[in-house]
């Protein structure tokens, strides 16, 4: 069972949408049940307590625009459902399972239409093709809601778990752990990011330790810095175990810590 909130403005937003969030919850579950098990419903759990634990603070900081909780929390419930890395087609089933679920949930249009806004614009490879739909243009409490979302989303790729979801990401691809004369890259976007098959090691640098510099909120920059440190050491020792004295030409760490 998913954990519930303490801070009354959340307890608050939550309260009018308690069926619907059972109703998510068992249904989300079932989606994901045979999901490869970086992206399936223990993710979302721990993206969900995330994004919870971000939301209290900036509660209690008072930074958190009405209306922002239950975005978040939706976001938070269906953002992998119809990831377009396992999902590639435009039409996909997953993609009208999505949309049919939140038609189901009979929440007001805009919201709706705010929560797959968020789906579509929580995703890394996203973040390389423009800024969300102009930052700028947007409604507090929905830009709010995507910042929130993005970290906790962000902090489950660092870490131990980061770690784990990587590799278990690269054998689900067949990739190699690490090859010296494949040095990770610049991508210049998401669709040539989302087309490589680099070894593992190298999504280090072309993604999980730049998530540190990226963070919106206090307290996931402040989570983030710790598991970013997990990475680096973790580096140092891999390097170390595989004969070199110090990261190979490419793989430096000099600019990442
Ligand atoms: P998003 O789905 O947010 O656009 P990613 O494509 O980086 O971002 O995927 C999310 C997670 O999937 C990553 O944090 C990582 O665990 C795993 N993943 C994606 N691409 C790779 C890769 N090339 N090598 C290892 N893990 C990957
Ligand atoms: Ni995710």
């Amino acid at each position: 069972m998913l954990a519930l909130p303490k801070h009354p403005q959340l307890r608050q937003e939550l309260e009018p949408w308690t069926d619907q969030f059972d109703y998510t919850i068992r249904y989300v579950s079932k989606v994901l049940k045979d999901a490869e098990a970086g992206h399936d419903w223990h993710h979302v759990q721990r993206v969900y307590d995330n994004t919870l634990q971000i939301l209290e603070q900036e509660a209690l900081n008072q930074r958190l625009p009405q209306g922002s909780t239950a975005l978040a929390v939706w976001g938070a419930l269906l953002h992998d459902i119809a990831d377009d890395k396992f999902h590639p087609e435009p039409n996909s089933s997953a993609k009208q399972g999505l949309e049919n679920h939140l038609q189901e949930l009979a929440f007001p249009e805009v919201m709706r239409e705010e929560i797959l806004f968020l789906i579509e614009w929580v995703s890394f490879k996203k973040s390389f093709d423009a800024k969300a739909g102009s930052e700028e243009e947007q409604a507090a409490h929905k830009i709010k809601a995507l910042h929130i979302l993005r970290d906790a989303d962000r902090l489950d790729a660092i870490g131990a778990i980061g770690l784990a979801r990587a590799f278990h990401y690269g054998g689900f691809k067949n990739r190699l752990f690490f090859d010296p004369s494949i040095p990770p890259t610049d991508y210049q976007n998401g669709e040539a990011y989302r087309k490589s098959t680099a070894p593992t090691i190298n999504h280090f640098y072309e993604k999980l330790l730049l998530l540190k510099g990226k963070m919106y909120t206090p307290s996931g920059r402040e989570l983030a810095e710790q598991r970013h440190g997990f990475l680096l050491a973790f580096l140092k020792q891999f390097y170390a175990e595989m004969g070199f004295q110090s990261p190979p030409p490419g793989f430096e760490l000099k600019d990442v810590d």
